[in-house]
């Protein structure tokens, strides 16, 4: 089948008039390409999945079988809402894997940051394999594949990681109902198919999660430092207004100890880095000024309520020389 391109001339998709069309042209493209077939989808919970997983469920219902694996490096709530949405509000298809245990015990002892890499995405496309493999009759796979990623992997900046990676004898057909969409047309279409605000307009989250703001060999309960204290720094910018106005913002809990006090005592425990940034491209990134009064009330929120965390310290760093993860 010959490659579905962007025209040249075609309007962005910024109103929901425009939104409305092309979900209906998309519908009947979906229903044509598929006929009474089933498709898998790979539900991450991120804008463009999401979005595909609501599209798809308006066309075809349940012949579309979402597959949400939690690899245990997600944000707080994150699973749960994917739940929500997709199985309690939308009645989708969702089968929901938690495979937090298979991939801490493999990261267990891991430092090395490539090397966690690789094994989080391994794992994930054979988490993924297993669960594809117990299903009769799929012959699609549908992925939140958008127009950059297209102009990218083109253009040799980066491998279009939606593409591939599953094993030789499970063989797809793709589905890719948003592959001429930018992100923003993506989130315009998202809202008019009903999906909450803060799933369409959430920050940029890597594949590895929170696996790359522990850095080092991720320990359970470092990591679960790390998600404790980015849902407080998620609540306070939502509270304070930074949270549409930021681009990008989290914490990282690194592998080092350092003497405190708490309740009297000596607290031997981690600090907790706060990262807050904006960027255009993401290719060069500066640093938020966060409010010095609300920097102090995350810091007493965050030393006061996550276990083992002593101290809050703040990134002043931009990109370059620092680029936005710390893996
Ligand atoms: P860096 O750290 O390279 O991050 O300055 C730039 C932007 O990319 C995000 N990021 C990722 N996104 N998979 C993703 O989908 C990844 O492995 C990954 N690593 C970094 C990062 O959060 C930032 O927005």
């Amino acid at each position: 089948m010959a490659e579905i391109r962007r025209p040249d001339d075609m309007a962005r998709i910024n109103t929901p008039e425009l939104a409305d069309a092309f979900i209906e042209e998309q519908v009947r493209l979906i229903k044509e390409q598929v006929g009474d077939k089933k498709v898998l989808l790979a539900l991450s919970g991120g804008v463009d999945s999401s979005v595909v997983a609501a599209l798809l469920i308006k066309a075809i219902g349940q012949q579309l079988v979402c597959v949400h694996v939690n690899h245990g490096l997600l944000r707080k709530g994150e699973p749960e809402q994917v739940i929500e949405v997709f199985k309690n509000q939308m009645k989708a298809n969702l089968v929901y894997v938690d495979a937090t245990d298979r991939f801490l015990d493999k990261l267990a002892g891991v430092s090395d940051p490539e090397t966690k890499r690789k094994i989080i995405g391994g794992e994930f496309i054979e988490v993924f394999a297993e669960e594809a493999r117990k299903l009769d009759g799929v012959e699609f796979l549908a992925q939140g594949t958008i127009w950059p990623d297209i102009l990218e992997s083109e253009q040799g900046i980066k491998a279009h990681h939606n593409a591939g990676g599953l094993p030789e004898d499970l063989s797809f057909e793709l589905v890719e109902p948003v592959r001429i969409l930018f992100k923003d047309e993506v989130r315009v279409i998202g809202t008019r198919l009903g999906l909450p605000d803060n799933m369409v307009y959430r920050q940029p989250f890597p594949g590895p999660g929170l696996g790359v703001r522990c850095p080092g060999a991720i320990t359970r309960d470092r990591l679960e430092a790390v998600r404790e204290s980015d849902a407080i720094l998620r609540e306070e910018f939502e509270k304070n207004g930074l949270a549409g106005k930021v681009w990008q913002y989290f914490t990282v809990v690194p592998d080092f100890k350092s003497t405190g006090i708490k309740d009297g005592k000596r607290a031997f425990e981690w600090p907790c880095i706060v990262r807050a940034i904006n960027t255009v491209d993401v290719m060069q990134v500066t640093v938020e000024n966060i409010p010095y009064e609300l920097m102090c009330h995350i810091t007493d929120r965050i030393t006061h309520e996550v276990p083992g965390i002593n101290r809050v310290l703040y990134d002043f760093t931009p990109k370059p020389t620092a680029t936005v993860e710390y893996e």
